[in-house]
């Protein structure tokens, strides 16, 4: 059955990481309210939510994405490139071993889940500040014997690949396409973010629609009008710790209880 990872959101947000926006202040009763509702609507769409307790000196545990990449074959687990995150990868893999064997990449080489694009047996990884090219070629190691390619994307502009570009389904990315090197994505087709709204290009596709920051309505419509089913989501609060939508949850197929 479709299984979500999630971590509450810990009291130390406040201090998490920004790399391309402002410090503003974080209402926690807010932030949490918001990611509770997140975790609702995961279940409602099918998963099987898995919440793990908040991490009181992680500040930004919660975005579980980054950490680790599940296959089915295994789960891989992320020396993360900020330093200040890389305790989160330790606790991610306790339970993660409760549903996979695990590997692991090791520094030097860093990398982010936030930065790897998966379109069907193709990884498109973001060489960013966090994912670094020897992370990309260990996880490339990895993952080739089971049948898998990885493709480098440099990105610039944002913090991640996936803020810049995800895959709706249909072929379709949705992307701001000034961020990265669009090169390696010939053939899909794309709906540009508004101008309005460079940051609108992280969606979570699941279950036959289209979860979507509701602080984007002009690019909402663009996807609506193309026949994908939006379901908008408050996530106001957690954008200030420049959460997507894609970071706070981790979904794979669980095999076992
Ligand atoms: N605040 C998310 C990150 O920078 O990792």
């Amino acid at each position: 059955m479709l299984t979500a990872i999630t971590r509450a959101v810990s009291p130390a947000i406040v201090h998490c990481e920004l790399s391309f926006i402002d410090r503003k202040p974080i209402d926690l009763a807010r932030a949490r309210q918001q990611h509770q509702a997140y975790e609702v609507l995961l279940a409602k769409l099918g998963a099987r939510v898995v919440s793990l307790p908040p991490e009181p000196h992680l500040p930004d545990s919660m975005f579980v994405e980054d950490p680790a990449i599940v296959l089915d074959e295994l789960a891989v687990i992320l020396p993360l490139g900020t330093e200040s995150r890389r305790r989160e990868a330790h606790l991610l893999a306790q339970e993660l071993s409760k549903h996979r064997k695990l590997a692991y990449v090791q520094l030097p080489g860093t990398l982010e889940g936030g930065d790897v694009l998966r379109i069907g047996r193709k990884f498109f990884v973001g060489l960013t500040k966090r994912s670094n090219a020897e992370g990309i070629r260990q996880f490339a190691e990895i993952i080739k014997p089971h049948g898998y390619e990885v493709i480098s994307v440099p990105v610039t502009g944002c913090l991640h690949l996936k803020s810049a570009v995800t895959f709706l389904g249909d072929n379709t990315l949705l992307a701001n396409r000034a961020w990265f090197d669009t090169a390696p994505f010939g053939g899909y087709d794309w709906i540009d973010v508004d101008p309005s709204e460079p940051h609108a290009a992280n969606a979570l596709a699941l279950s036959g629609t289209v979860v979507f920051p509701a602080s984007f309505p002009k690019t909402r419509g663009r996807i609506g009008s193309l026949d994908f089913r939006v379901t908008p989501l408050d996530i106001s609060e957690l954008q200030k710790a420049e959460s997507g939508l894609t970071c706070s949850s981790l979904l794979f197929e669980s095999f076992s209880g």
